[in-house]
């Protein structure tokens, strides 16, 4: 991939991480983006050293309000063409919901799912104008059934999941293609961060490596597939919904991830 260029929100740890490792093997550019921007720089210096590839740190909180247009101009700004999006970055959601502060639930949308709307507004306008392109929206198991206990991520990852499947679906011919990844539990600091490293399904089912997820959801996406989901346990998760009665999910997911 010599001279295209892939932008990574979330790249300073976990999935985001790994995955801008697979882009640079294949020779891609990078734009690297979080908040911790020293993780960002290492990461760029260890890239450039062992893969033949650029590297560019953009650090920013997606967080805030217009930070989506802001990262998109300083890209303009800094005359890079954006050939793959790559909405990494998220965070999770723990605790019973009216006990949690309504200012971290409203940031975990901002995060998950208004940054990665914007972002994907704005780029994929560019993309289909060049009729060229790839979005890769890190969706979750999660996005297939409701959480109590993690209410709020389970909502913004299903709105991640019907996002990209509505949007792989009208940008059909257009020569971009959208693919919602949806793994499940994976090795990163996600459960540190979001509080939930001691949730009793955790403990009884496998927890696959960045690494493997990276590498599944980028040969997702070269090949268009619009909806991936990570390993056999997790393909079968996914399908509870279909094949038990719709009252049972709820219930059973709150036993399982309290
Ligand atoms: N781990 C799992 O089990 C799992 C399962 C399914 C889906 N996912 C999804 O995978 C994605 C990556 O998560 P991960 O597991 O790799 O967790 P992680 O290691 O915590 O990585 C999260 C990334 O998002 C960035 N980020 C967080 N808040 C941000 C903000 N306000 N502005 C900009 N960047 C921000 C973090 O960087 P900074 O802190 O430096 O900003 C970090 O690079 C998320 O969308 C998550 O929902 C994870």
């Amino acid at each position: 991939m010599d001279n295209k260029t892939a932008l990574i929100t979330g790249a300073s740890s976990g999935i985001g991480k790994a995955l801008a490792i697979e882009f640079a093997k294949d020779n891609w550019n990078l734009v690297i983006v979080a908040r911790r921007e020293q993780a960002l720089e290492t990461l760029a210096a260890d890239l450039e050293r062992d893969y033949r590839c650029k590297v560019q740190v953009i650090a920013c909180d997606l967080t805030r309000s217009n930070a989506a247009r802001a990262l998109y101009d300083e890209t303009r700004s800094r005359n890079i063409v954006v050939d793959c999006l790559v909405n990494n970055a998220g965070r999770g959601t723990f605790g019973e919901w009216l006990g949690q502060d309504p200012g971290f639930n409203e940031d975990t949308i901002a995060l998950n799912v208004v940054a990665l709307t914007t972002l994907s507004h704005l780029y994929a306008r560019d993309m289909v104008q060049r009729e060229l392109g790839y979005i890769l929206n890190i969706a979750s198991i999660a996005a297939f059934v409701p959480g109590p206990n993690h209410a709020v991520y389970h909502a913004t990852k299903a709105f991640v999941l019907s996002f990209s499947e509505a949007l792989a679906t009208e940008l059909k011919g257009t020569g971009v293609s959208v693919t919602a990844s949806c793994p499940g539990p994976t090795k990163s600091e996600f459960f540190e961060r979001s509080g939930s490293t001691k949730v009793k399904a955790l403990q009884h089912t496998p927890i696959m490596d960045a690494e493997t997820v990276a590498l599944e959801a980028y040969q997702a996406m070269l090949k268009g597939e619009p909806v991936k989901v990570h390993g056999l346990l997790n393909k079968l998760i996914v399908q509870s919904p279909r094949l038990l009665p719709k009252g049972w999910i709820a219930p059973m997911v709150k036993r399982l991830t309290a």
